[in-house]
């Protein structure tokens, strides 16, 4: 079945996008290529199939999902969300200019600062919760509004229709990391952002097996852009890779329900024990984000983040290694919960004083809540919190 964007539910849209059965044998399961190159009859004739570097049917069926599901004209894979983004960023030149998130997951920090850097594009790090700070930062050198919305990991909350305006108004690009959201809470796009960005690893992916990722636009000559950036730098996802990111995305809608629903729970959980002090989740009313994150998602999602009263690191430590459905590992957005260290692990790449300027303190702990019982999830922090 061939969905139109937008004509149908989210369910239907995530079970049937990018999926039509395979020509050569009618299998509703989009096959597992795993081919390197295609065979031509002459030179030049073929079934628009030439190298796997440039095209493969399992990746195409994947990109084609991809745009469904962010409801753009064209998606493209990536062998990994980073990989992703280094395209994005690969569309500049030197002297251009990015406007970006001062909180935002610390590979990219990492990708910006220690690797576009030296040649020769300049990076501008603001909170970009308050739009006038990136409207402030607008120069004639200004070709890129990187945004993270939730912000990984303080659930910090941008406008993107506001952030949009400016992006327009300075004739510069906005790229959304919507790997946090997934397409299932909040689709950039639709707020006029020109590039939605995931890791395709976490939330579509959805089982801790995969690493990917992906871009979203509708522009056809950013796309040609894009494209040629994939196929010349060579980051694509190899088949067997596209196949399972294709089956995740069946079932976003199912899961992302549950990580939402498990979300409140641990949430208001976590605010009403005695020993945390702060818990960072943009569904609570009193956040400094919610009015924004109500207007443009559909939900608040499975990521919290917290602190304790006892600012210790031991006494975080003793946390992070307590519990047991929690596991301790990087990465996010399967369907088991993990509890993640930012300071020491994700967000390690960042220097000290620039993570606690921005409010990501030494004692932060991150939650990817997963789809199991909520109960037995709340029992597992129990136990680990005392
Ligand atoms: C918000 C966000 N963006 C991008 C990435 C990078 O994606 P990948 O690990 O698939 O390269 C991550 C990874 O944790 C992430 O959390």
């Amino acid at each position: 079945m061939s969905i139109e964007n937008k004509s149908v539910g989210l369910a239907t849209k995530f079970i049937h996008a990018g999926a039509e059965p395979d020509p050569s044998t009618g299998a509703i399961m989009t096959p597992i290529y795993q081919t390197s190159t295609y065979v031509q009859s002459a030179p030049g004739h073929h079934k628009g199939y030439e190298y796997a570097r440039s095209q493969n049917p399992t990746r195409k069926a994947l990109e084609e999902a991809f745009a469904a599901i962010e409801n753009g004209q064209y998606g493209l894979a990536f062998s990994s969300g980073v990989a992703a983004t280094d395209a994005v960023i690969k569309l500049l030149n030197p002297g251009d200019e990015v406007i970006a998130a001062n909180d935002m997951y610390g590979g990219t920090y990492r990708l910006f600062t220690k690797v576009f850097e030296k040649f020769g594009i300049k990076f501008i790090y603001v909170d970009t919760t308050d739009a006038t700070n990136i409207k402030a930062a607008v120069t004639a050198s200004t070709k890129l509004i990187w945004i993270e919305t939730p912000t990984n990991p303080l659930m910090n909350i941008t406008d993107l229709a506001a952030v949009s305006d400016i992006a327009k108004a300075a004739g510069a690009l906005l790229c959304v990391d919507n790997t946090f959201a997934s397409p299932y809470l909040q689709n950039p796009l639709d707020f006029g952002a020109d590039i939605v960005m995931h890791s395709a690893t976490k939330y579509l992916g959805g089982h801790s097996d995969v690493i990917q990722g992906c871009l979203v636009i509708n522009d056809k000559d950013l796309r040609e852009k894009l494209y040629f950036l994939q196929k010349s730098c060579g980051a694509v996802p190899g088949p067997m890779d596209c196949f399972l990111v294709l089956r995740g995305i069946k079932t976003l809608h199912v899961r992302m329900k549950q990580h939402c629903e498990n979300g409140i729970v641990i949430a208001n959980y976590l605010r009403s024990h005695p020993k945390v002090a702060k818990v960072y989740w943009p569904g609570f009313e009193d956040s400094a984000g919610y009015a924004v994150a109500k207007k443009q998602m559909r939900g608040f999602g499975g990521m919290i983040s917290f602190t304790l009263k006892n600012e210790s690191m031991e006494a975080a430590n003793k946390v992070l290694s307590s519990t047991k459905l929690f596991s301790l590992a990087e990465s996010l957005g399967g369907v088991e919960s993990l509890i993640n260290h930012p300071a020491s692990m994700t967000h390690a790449s960042i220097p000290r004083e620039e993570r606690i300027k921005n409010g990501l303190s030494d004692g932060l702990i991150r939650l990817s809540v997963g789809i199991e019982d909520a109960a037995d999830l709340v029992a597992d922090l129990q136990q680990a919190i005392g």
